[in-house]
């Protein structure tokens, strides 16, 4: 089957994922570094709708400000011959030796103080770029003992930093929403909101906690042995999916950055129904960017970068179709009725039914048939079947 990716799907790139030159702490770069200006003209071609970028993979950390304006202003050129779009932004608070202790949590004060301007600088061009979204991944954010970190403290600068940065966006009206991305450890030996789940909890401690959401990345949290469907649906949920970085991880190791579907391709699968069907009780579906936050083989060089990026669109694109048919499938509505998966978004309670007419229903209680409910079979397993065939395309 031929899945052709065009500007209709979303689909964006960071600049440092086809960018990587596969430098790994065992071994050296295995391929030349890429002109950013390139890698937009090539992803362009591909069918992608958007590229993203960390400060320093478009303008290096220590360049003179006539540099970074050259740069700033080849890569407009670039947007306007490709109409490429440039929905989100970051900052790079990791590569330089400065951030060995973190940005915002950095025990030195004064390193805060520099992560804060290198950032307010960046969010200026963001907004200059006509990015919607700015993402917030705190590597090294966290610590390797215990007895170097005072965690309560360090949340209480991690939340001064978000507040200080939030306040600035909104005094400059820079029309920027904010995405904490989760991560449990790598490069720290382990990282301060860990998982998608207390992203959600710091978020709601924030000054301006509505223009807040999180940017889950899959292996991430596979990283953490969590299920990443489900911790998309509660950022759904919690209406917090401002971001997502789509990307392929097999289980708790290293991270893998593997391109999507390239790891737990069930999950995938089931991530993408989600992402695009909403959900069986018709909850909405996202219609943010579909981001690839990958890293091509280090085995390969640039035709098999540019075959990787086009790996993930495809992925994703043929896992749409299959969670389409699935979807559709009469059989497997009748068997996600049989299942009572329907049910599930039917309220436990009556309208206006409070504790005392909910206490004088018996056939809540009393008359409630224990015995039947407890001897019926779910059907999950004929439905996670269908879903499997489907998947498949064996249906
Ligand atoms: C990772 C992270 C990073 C961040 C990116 C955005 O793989 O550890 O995904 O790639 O997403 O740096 O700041
Ligand atoms: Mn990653
Ligand atoms: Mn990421």
């Amino acid at each position: 089957m031929t899945a052709i990716p065009t500007r209709d799907d979303q689909f964006s790139f960071g600049l440092w994922t086809v960018g990587w030159q596969a430098r790994d702490p065992f071994g050296d770069a295995t391929r030349k570094p890429m002109d950013p200006i390139h890698a937009v003209y090539k992803l362009a071609e591909l069918g992608a709708w958007g590229v993203t970028f960390h400060d320093d993979d478009l303008i290096n950390f220590e360049s003179t400000p006539a540099e970074r304006e050259t740069m700033v202003a080849k890569l407009k050129t670039a947007l306007a011959d490709t109409g490429l779009v440039v929905p989100m932004v970051t900052t790079n608070l990791f590569t330089h030796p400065v951030f060995k202790d973190g940005a915002f949590t950095s025990n030195d004060r004064g390193v805060r103080r520099f992560a804060l301007r290198k950032v307010m600088r960046n969010l200026d061009l963001a907004a200059e770029l006509g990015a919607k979204t700015y993402v917030f991944w705190g590597g090294r954010e966290g610590s390797e003992t215990d007895a170097a970190k005072d965690v309560r403290a360090a949340l209480d600068r991690y939340r001064e930093g978000i507040d200080f940065l939030a306040q600035y966006v909104i005094d400059n009206k820079l029309g920027l929403r904010f995405a904490l991305e989760p991560k449990p450890n790598e490069p720290r030996g382990d990282i301060l909101l860990p998982t998608v789940g207390s992203a959600l909890a710091f978020i709601s401690t924030l000054e301006h906690a509505e223009m807040v959401g999180v940017n889950p990345e899959v292996g991430h949290e596979q990283m953490a042995g969590m299920n990443f469907v489900h911790s998309i649906s509660q950022a759904l949920w919690h209406n917090k999916l401002f971001h997502i970085d789509l990307n392929g991880q097999h289980g708790a190791k290293f991270d893998q950055d593997l391109i999507f579907g390239h790891g737990d391709l069930l999950s995938a699968f089931f991530l993408v129904d989600l992402l695009e069907n909403g959900g069986p009780n018709g909850a909405p579906a996202y219609t943010g960017p579909r981001h690839f936050d990958y890293k091509p083989l280090r085995t390969e060089m640039e035709d098999g970068v540019w075959e990787s990026a086009k790996a993930n669109m495809v992925t994703y694109l043929i896992l749409k179709e299959r969670a389409k048919s699935f979807r559709a499938d009469p059989e497997v509505q009748e068997a996600l009725t049989e299942s009572m998966v329907y049910a599930l978004g039917e309220s436990t309670l009556d309208p206006d039914e409070g504790w005392q007419e909910f206490l004088n229903d018996k056939s809540a209680y009393e008359d409630f048939d224990l015995k039947k409910a407890a001897s019926i079979s779910y059907g999950f397993v004929r439905l996670s079947q269908l879903a499997i065939e489907h998947a498949l395309g064996a249906r």
